[in-house]
């Protein structure tokens, strides 16, 4: 038997790198597989590549209506989820002298209030046995330059990860967090960020990544695959890094 036969799992931001390959794993093993976004398009072309088991379903992560008309919509359509992974997030590469108060509040709608409240509403959804997953960043322990509220609103949903880790336990509702490095994504050239920034950041990264590459989105997602397991049933509130090796390397 598959390690997630007949399991139900919620992907928000599943049409695009990290969320789909988190997906592609979960359906390879046995899961039916709800992904978001914000685009009709890509969330229709993502629900098709990924084959029968998956539905897309548009929703914000940043609107509360959106949110709450997501859950009803899985709870019409599943009756309960076994998987919620709080994956979308954008990021916006700016110095902090540059920052805009609507990049600010882009950033921190959907990277950590959408997300808290994406928890919120799927939580009478969950039963004992379920786990909850959120997807962080490096950068919510390590100081990197250019992202100094993408970090901060990272930091934020770890600090909810370990609150949630507590408050949920007596429900037997597993929560942890993944924390990757760098994953060749769409998500740099949407950052809006100048070529001579992404330049010089992946320079930085062929330094620093032990592993002398970028991660592949199917490697979060085994991981993923792994922690919302019963092999990880006694594993609870921690934080993963997925790396490559970097956050170590200061040579
Ligand atoms: N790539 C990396 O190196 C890296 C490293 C550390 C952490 N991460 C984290 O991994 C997660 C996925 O990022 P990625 O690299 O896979 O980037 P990506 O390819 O740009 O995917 C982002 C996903 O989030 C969705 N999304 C963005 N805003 C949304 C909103 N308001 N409501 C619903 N969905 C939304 C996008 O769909 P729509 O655009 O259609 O809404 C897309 O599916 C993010 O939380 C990111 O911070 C990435």
């Amino acid at each position: 038997m598959k390690k997630h036969e007949n399991k139900v799992a919620v992907i928000t931001g599943g049409n695009s790198g990290i969320g789909y390959g988190i997906a592609g794993e979960l359906l390879a093993e046995g899961a039916k597989v709800v992904i978001t976004g914000r685009s009709q398009n890509a969330v229709e072309e993502a629900e098709k590549t990924l084959g029968p088991n998956a539905t897309g379903m548009v929703a914000n992560q940043s609107s509360l209506t959106d949110l709450s008309e997501l859950a009803d919509n899985v709870k019409n359509q599943f009756g309960h989820v076994d998987i919620l992974v709080v994956n979308a997030g954008v990021m916006h590469m700016a110095l902090i002298e540059s920052v805009s108060e609507e990049q600010f509040d882009e950033i921190m709608d959907i990277n950590f209030k959408g997300a808290f409240f994406t928890l919120q509403k799927f939580l009478p959804l969950l039963e004992s046995g379920s786990s909850v997953i959120f997807i962080l960043a490096l950068s919510a322990t390590q100081g990197t330059p250019n992202r100094s509220v993408y970090s901060a609103s990272k930091a934020a949903l770890k600090s909810l990860a370990r609150v949630a880790a507590i408050e949920l336990a007596p429900k037997g509702i597993r929560v942890n967090a993944i924390s990757p490095g760098p994953f060749s994504t769409p998500i740099f050239e949407k950052s809006g960020a100048p070529a001579e920034v992404l330049a010089k950041f992946a320079d930085t990264i062929s330094q620093k990544v032990l592993l002398k590459r970028y991660g592949e989105p199917g490697e979060v997602g085994k991981l993923v695959s792994f922690l919302s397991s019963e092999d990880a049933s006694f594993i609870t509130g921690g934080d993963y890094l997925i790396d490559g090796g970097m956050s170590i390397n200061f040579s």
